[in-house]
């Protein structure tokens, strides 16, 4: 065992109910999640112990919860006791919590959940690590691919397959992710991320909708945009709008936003990280410093 997996094995995770060594944690080989995929989660970024946009992860996770018709198994101030509970056994100050919730356990195997299940709920965290050097300075490679996923990408699901799929597809053309076009020829977003284009000074975003997840990073720098007067337009992008663009970047809450310097084998703009992220950086990171300097818990 190396000494990363032994230190994870180690920290705290919370399952239901508990708090435990993540070695000693254990679900049921029935339970819907397992056998299904039949579940939701969260991936909430915390700054110096505090959890970052937190009432819109919040309504995220209960939006996905009503969406597929899980029982939201705690209330609101349950839910941020959990979690700040497990950020406190730990001692990281900048971390990433991932949450899940599944419909729970069904002894025998049926498409059709069973009236009354308990939801299982399983949260663990992990240090949030700033970006790597090399990719502040170089900026990562994309490859564009057919988004093979549902029509339902606004409701946050376990069930990641077509992304796998994707981010694998992505690697073996040696790219760092993909950008995905739907059926209809427009831009969704990244495997994991949303995406953003800066054209003559402005951000351009596709809007909401069923094709993509509305990324809470997504609603950050939308404020922080508007905080500095840089245009943002939400707008149906097409692959030749991302092949005209002066920068690209794929924007998520473990990433804040990534810059793209290469799409497809082709330069993006000058082929660097581009003026507009390096100011949306900078302005990023006071309002993580503002947000800390002014929280106020729930
Ligand atoms: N992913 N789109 C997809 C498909 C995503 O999986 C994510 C986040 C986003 C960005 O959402 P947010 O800004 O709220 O993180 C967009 C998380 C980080 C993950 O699955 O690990």
């Amino acid at each position: 065992m190396s000494q990363t997996t032994s230190v994870v094995m180690q920290q705290t995770v919370y399952l239901n109910g508990e708090f435990l060594p993540m070695s000693e944690a254990r679900i049921s080989t029935q339970d819907r999640g397992y056998l299904f995929g039949d579940g939701v989660y969260e991936v909430i970024p915390v700054y110096q112990k505090k959890l970052f946009a937190w009432q819109e992860h919040l309504q995220r996770l209960k939006n996905s919860l009503q969406a597929v018709s899980i029982t939201n198994p705690l209330t609101d101030s349950e839910w941020f006791k959990l979690l700040s509970d497990l950020i406190d056994r730990h001692d990281w100050q900048d971390q990433f919590i991932y949450l899940q919730v599944t419909r729970g356990i069904q002894m025998v195997r049926d498409h059709m959940p069973a009236d009354c299940l308990t939801p299982s709920i399983y949260a663990y965290t992990n240090p949030l690590k700033p970006l790597a050097k090399d990719v502040v300075e170089n900026g990562i490679k994309l490859v564009s691919l057919e988004d093979i996923r549902w029509l339902r990408c606004d409701i946050k699901a376990i069930t990641l397959l077509p992304n796998v799929m994707m981010k694998l597809a992505a690697k073996q053309q040696n790219t760092d992710d993909a950008v995905l076009i739907t059926r209809d020829g427009f831009v969704s977003e990244g495997t994991a991320s949303n995406l953003f284009i800066v054209k003559d000074g402005a951000l351009f975003t596709p809007p909401n909708s069923h094709k993509i997840l509305p990324g809470v990073t997504r609603i950050v720098i939308e404020k922080v945009a508007t905080n500095h007067h840089i245009p943002m337009i939400e707008q149906e992008l097409t692959l030749t709008d991302l092949q005209n663009a002066d920068e690209i970047w794929l924007t998520s809450s473990t990433k804040e936003a990534l810059p793209v310097t290469q799409l497809d084998g082709k330069p993006v703009g000058t082929g660097q990280p581009g003026a507009v992220w390096q100011l949306m950086r900078q302005h990023y990171q006071t309002y993580k410093q503002a947000f800390i300097a002014d929280y106020n818990q729930p």
